[in-house]
């Protein structure tokens, strides 16, 4: 399973590089704004300023909602790294980009998605990844997780390429269900990487372990 990181923030981007197991990075036009980046020049330099500290695939999303819009954004994305996914909505334009960027070889990620049938649709079209928001489906007293599992059992079915990258991850519970039911990727926030940290009984363990050798010396 590969871990990206859902944020635009260079610092929680550089401590989750550290602990070297960080395969990528999303954002979104909300994750930027919170950081304070705006304006087409900033937003730009800061995917580039991104793709310098990661090794893996850095998601850029696009404004344009329709296709000739959306394809001179995602191309100029492209063209600023080799690292760039050109992320895509799942509108009817953008299932038209998706197969745009998939015959020119670029890489994208279909965002947004909350159906099966999207998913279907953004396998179909060729996206690289299809984005399934699982915090916002719990948000709305829809299970998040339900989505992943039919999505794992569709693509599977037809042996798609396409990766399901669990999306809209807000806490470690959903990254270990993730992982169980199959999802290729999660994105999600730092805590919720660090927190498979956690167990009680490992600091325990740990204590004892240290405080035993001291006795021995
Ligand atoms: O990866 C999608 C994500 O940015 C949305 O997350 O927490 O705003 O639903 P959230």
């Amino acid at each position: 399973m590969k871990f990206f990181i859902d944020t635009a923030n260079l610092d929680q981007i550089r401590e989750a590089q550290s602990l070297g197991v960080l395969d990528g990075v999303t954002t979104n036009p909300s994750l930027m704004a919170k950081e304070g980046i705006i304006g087409e020049k900033n937003i730009l330099k800061h995917y580039v300023d991104i793709c310098n500290i990661v090794d893996g695939d850095v998601s850029a999303e696009v404004i344009a909602v329709d296709l000739k819009g959306m394809i001179k954004e995602g191309e100029a994305l492209a063209k600023l790294h080799p690292q760039i996914v050109v992320k895509i909505p799942m509108i009817e334009e953008g299932v038209k980009a998706l197969k745009y960027f998939y015959d020119a070889g670029i890489k994208t990620n279909c965002t947004l998605v909350f159906s099966v049938g999207q998913a279907l649709l953004a396998a179909k079209a060729g996206a690289t990844y299809v984005s399934p928001f699982i915090g916002r489906l719990d948000d709305n007293s829809t299970d998040g997780l339900t989505l992943i599992e039919e999505i794992r059992l569709v693509y599977d079915n037809y042996a798609f390429e396409t990766e399901i990258l669990a999306a809209s991850v807000r806490h470690t519970m959903h990254v270990v269900n993730c992982a169980k039911l199959g999802a290729d990727v999660m994105t999600g926030p730092l805590s919720a990487i660090k927190g498979l940290l956690k167990h009680p009984l490992t600091d325990i363990g740990l204590a004892q372990f240290l405080a035993d050798h001291k006795k021995g010396n």
